[in-house]
């Protein structure tokens, strides 16, 4: 089956041109000036860029969390990623303590496989480290699996102390991994929760009141310190201070191998939102939490200088009724996370290149290029190359958009830019050369969404 693309502007993370790309079954065989007619299907994309498919890096799907599960699985959460311009997604295997990293695998393979709209591929969150832990670990990254999370924060629940954060550092560095960070401080958090509670404080505020920007500053430091000691790369996860963001940006002038990822929310809402009446801040809880107004210009800042290099969605969606809801009189039962997979591309560029904070290419890079590279799929994704699997988004920057829980395919009772307008619209899909989502209808097959083993870390 071939398919020609003709007319759009082919927009990359370094250029932009006028070609027609021709897809054969699975891949990019071809990009023309002067495209002969030889397709199956001719497609026009006359006023419209074509961009690599996009990436996040960060999901959270079918996921058991806070003594309930995210109300997006395999199957409705790839479907939202699809529908928002992401081809890939790269979900979170989490640790049972006392079980393997591979028990992990072999539990989120069997909730994404035959599930998916869109590829996956899984980091895999180390939370009880042993010998035979440690020694999984270099044979996962020749599986195919380059990358391990450690949370500095959710004491109890996934938090590592200080020398296992060291120990898989070294371990993975001398291996070809990275290490992701959930960085902030635990105990500090640990510490003013119970002061909080004890104090009868529990509304959804007082969840942003006990995550202060300082015990994020410090845990971004103090990973830093300790990737300096191990010499290996390390790539902090949702990044959501002006304070943070100055260590990642005094690591990377002295030469550091540091990387970050900032998410729309941290971009686009602030802390005024844990007052919404009735309730309705604990849409907002999410940890780091949503910081004071005028922090998101120094995260826009970051993504324009190159300080952060990565904009993923940490998509963890609870529904408002009967899940967050369980923390209605105290804000530390109310389930952390909040949905951004469908949403993620147009708000980046409606915000961001139209706005003028960023180039379209920053763009494609931040969605696409950067986090494909820096996870081992490049270029196999994040790029438009003759060879390149067919996963591209033919977008109408034109169009215009407004968010609404009540057209999304997020499966969950809310959307946390309920009623953001915007112009910019990822308008058709293709995931390896199969067109799967056309003008706002689901077009493709649950199932066809395949897993991607992925290389070592090799940078940027
Ligand atoms: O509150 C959040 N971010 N929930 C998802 C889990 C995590 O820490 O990334
Ligand atoms: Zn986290
Ligand atoms: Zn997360």
């Amino acid at each position: 089956m071939r398919t020609l693309i003709k007319n759009g502007t082919v927009v990359t993370a370094s250029d932009s041109y006028r070609a027609a790309v021709l897809i054969e079954d699975e891949k990019i065989i071809a990009l023309e000036s002067n495209p002969g007619a030889d397709a199956d299907e001719i497609i026009d994309a006359s006023g419209k860029y074509i961009f690599p498919g996009a990436i996040d890096v960060h999901t959270h799907l079918d996921m058991p969390f806070c003594g309930t599960i995210t109300a997006d699985d395999f199957t409705t959460g790839t479907i939202a990623a699809a529908a928002g311009g992401t081809t890939c997604i790269i979900d979170y295997a989490l640790q049972t303590p006392g079980e393997t990293l591979q028990a992990a695998l072999d539990v989120w393979h069997q909730r994404a496989e035959g599930k998916c709209a869109v590829d996956y591929s899984f980091h895999v969150a180390v939370t009880d480290l042993n010998d035979a832990v440690m020694a999984e670990i270099p044979a996962l990254i020749k599986k195919g699996y380059p990358s391990f999370k450690v949370f500095m924060a959710h004491k109890g629940v996934f938090q590592i102390d200080d020398a296992t954060l060291l120990k898989v550092l070294k371990q993975s560095g001398e291996a070809g991994g990275l290490v992701l960070v959930h960085a902030e401080n635990g105990d500090v958090i640990d510490v003013l929760v119970k002061e909080m509670v004890a104090a009868g404080r529990t509304e959804p505020l007082y969840h942003a009141l006990c995550h202060p920007p300082q015990a994020e500053e410090e845990a971004v430091n103090r990973f830093i310190t300790m990737a300096e000691i191990s010499g290996a790369p390390a790539y902090i996860v949702h990044l959501s201070d002006a304070g943070a963001l100055g260590r990642v940006a005094d690591a990377r002038l002295q030469g550091l191998p540091v990387y970050a990822e900032t998410c729309p929310q941290y971009l686009f809402l602030n802390i005024d939102r844990y007052s919404e009446p009735d309730f309705g801040g604990a849409k907002y809880v999410m940890s780091p939490p949503l910081r004071e107004a005028g922090n998101e210009e120094y995260l826009w800042s970051g993504l324009a200088s190159g300080n952060l290099q990565v904009v993923a969605t940490d998509h963890c969606s609870f529904n408002f009724k009967g899940q967050k809801e369980l923390g209605r009189h105290d804000f530390t039962k109310i389930p952390s996370g909040a949905p951004g997979l469908e949403t993620r591309v147009q708000l980046l560029y409606a915000g961001g290149v139209n706005e003028g904070r960023i180039s379209i290419h920053k763009f494609v890079d931040l969605v696409s290029t950067a986090p494909a590279k820096l996870f081992g799929l490049y270029p196999q994704k994040g790029s438009v190359t003759v060879g390149s699997d067919a996963d591209l988004v033919i977008f109408d920057p034109e169009a215009a958009f407004t968010i609404s829980q009540a057209t999304q395919y997020q499966n969950v009772d809310h959307n946390p830019y309920e009623g953001f307008t915007g112009k910019g619209v990822p308008e058709k899909i293709f995931s390896r050369g199969r067109l799967i989502f056309d003008s706002g209808k689901y077009v493709g097959q649950v199932g066809h969404g395949r897993f991607q083993p992925r290389k070592p870390f090799t940078g940027l």
